[in-house]
């Protein structure tokens, strides 16, 4: 399916436009479903995304039913800056008295194999095939080198197959600390994929990945270019982000 691309004024503009795309794919889900289930990413990007959803109207009920995810994670204490589910408890997940058996984290405590064994078996267990195929929905950002989650170029986490989620004990952008990672098939079985992308330094990346000649196949040489989804794959961009 053609992904389809959104270039919005600036980087708030854009993060509230995803905001607002989760908030609706989420009220489909519960309709349908009574649940909804998101993976987010972590890094800098997502900071006004999480803070739009923390000034959504309506107290803590309005959460109910959302299942949240991690597509990665750093191995530090939640405590840590460089924690993605620190990050988004702090400007979200907390404020909003979201329940906390309603956050399916990455175990940061044990070594980094453990912790994606542990991870890929929370996963495989509430994604279990015949009930839930995947999340319905994973926001995912790039790095300048077109890594997504903790996906890099070059990395053998690339293509794995048959597990939800895998450790990355060097990643190949900063912060220099081991990651877990959801992995590109687990990725797939999403319902939605929103990429949220700002700032010029990601604009050549994304217009490789972007370019029609770039073919987002499972073969293309950027790791955000080989995201597929079960449905649609949505680019929310910043006008610094966004190429020529
Ligand atoms: C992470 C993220 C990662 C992020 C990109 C962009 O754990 O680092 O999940 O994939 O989306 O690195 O990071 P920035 O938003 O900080 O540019």
């Amino acid at each position: 399916m053609t992904p389809t691309v959104r270039v919005l004024a600036d980087a708030d503009a854009a993060a509230r436009a995803v905001a607002a795309r989760l908030e609706e794919l989420a009220g489909s889900a519960l309709s349908a479903r009574g649940e909804f289930s998101v993976a987010v990413s972590g890094g800098r990007t997502p900071e006004p995304m999480f803070r739009a959803l923390a000034g959504r109207e309506g107290g803590a009920s309005v959460w109910h039913g959302w299942q949240v995810f991690w597509c990665d994670e750093r191995l530090v204490p939640v405590a840590d800056d460089r924690s993605n589910a620190g990050l988004a408890r702090r400007l979200w997940l907390d404020p909003c008295g979201f329940p906390r058996s309603n956050m399916h984290e990455v175990p940061t405590d044990p070594p980094v194999e453990e912790a994606a064994r542990r991870y890929d078996a929370t996963l495989r267990t509430f994604f279990h095939p015949g009930e839930r195929d995947g999340p319905d929905v994973v926001v995912l950002g790039i790095g300048p080198d077109g890594h997504t989650a903790s996906l890099f170029p070059g990395s053998p986490a690339l293509e794995v197959t048959g597990r939800w989620a895998v450790a990355v004990p060097t990643p190949g952008q900063p912060p220099p600390v081991p990651r877990v990672t959801m992995t590109l098939e687990a990725l797939a079985r999403a319902r939605n994929a929103l990429f949220l992308v700002t700032g010029a330094d990601k604009r050549p990346a994304l217009a490789q990945i972007l370019s029609p000649a770039s073919s987002r196949s499972k073969d293309a040489p950027l790791p955000a270019a080989r995201v597929a989804s079960a449905g649609a794959v949505e680019w929310f961009l910043d006008r610094a982000a966004a190429p020529a």
